[in-house]
């Protein structure tokens, strides 16, 4: 499978893959030779309930050094952005596990990791379609994202940090400036879908508001238009 610098798959295997409203298709930082790294599949089941997991989760900013396994790190992002659309038709299929004004998807997920079992340390994006992941950028960054998290250093020392990001013209396209709304409730929904889904994985989190936007977006270097909206660091839980 070949990636786009952005993480989603291009050329023929894009066209194999079209669905409605596919962001990845809308970015166009292209690399050749790009790699996908397939992810463990989701589970539809866990060890706790929902009522649980709403009643146990709390913001936890203390972390042990110790790596998550990738099958969590897979079972995060597919709570937070997975496909979940039951539809036959592969072609008809896009719908994601958090709810979506007009289905548009202006949000992506970039996992910057430092220690998952199995995946080499860098930032990466996940891409919902393939239930992939594209590497970006090699090596350990945490501690930049930690910095520019205003400092925030607990950031540092989780295994990893998602962060959840916005395309806007993705919505604005299509509901003018009340998509940057849209876009900012969505986020909401994916940061509590990670939050409850780390709670149910024994795991803990925080969504981190307080951040240097561009420094952010360098770190991660991301496309002009592209916004950090998010930063969610995971890891076990130090008692
Ligand atoms: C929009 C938003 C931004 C936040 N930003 C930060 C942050 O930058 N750093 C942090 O440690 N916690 C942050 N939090 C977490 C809150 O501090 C936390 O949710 C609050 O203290 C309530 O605790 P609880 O989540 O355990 O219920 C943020 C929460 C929200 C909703």
């Amino acid at each position: 499978m070949v990636l786009t610098a952005a993480g989603c798959a291009t050329g023929k295997e894009a066209a194999r893959n079209r669905v409605p409203a596919d962001p990845g298709e809308n970015i166009a930082r292209e690399v050749a030779g790009g790699k996908a790294i397939a992810l463990p599949a989701s589970r539809l089941t866990g060890e706790m309930s929902l009522e649980a997991a709403v009643a146990g989760r709390r913001s936890e900013r203390s972390f042990r050094a110790a790596p998550l396994k990738l099958e969590q790190l897979a079972q995060l992002l597919w709570a937070a952005q997975g496909i979940t659309d039951p539809h036959p038709d592969p072609a008809q299929r896009f719908r994601r596990a958090a709810p979506s004004a007009g289905a548009q998807y202006p949000l992506d997920l970039y996992p910057v990791v430092g220690e998952i079992e199995g995946l080499e340390a860098g930032i990466y994006r996940y891409c919902p379609q393939e239930h992939a992941l594209g590497l970006l950028t090699p090596g350990d960054r945490r501690r930049q994202l930690a910095r520019a998290c205003l400092g925030q250093m607990f950031v540092a020392a989780a295994p990893v940090a998602v962060v959840i990001t916005a395309t806007y013209d993705r919505i604005t396209d299509r509901y003018g400036e009340r998509g940057i709304r849209y876009a900012h409730m969505e986020v909401g929904h994916v940061g509590q879908n990670i939050h409850l889904q780390a709670e149910a994985l024994g795991l803990g989190t925080v969504v981190v508001g307080a951040f240097q936007d561009e420094e952010v977006a360098e770190v991660l270097q991301l496309p002009r238009k592209e916004a950090p909206l998010y930063v969610m660091p995971v890891g076990i839980i130090q008692s």
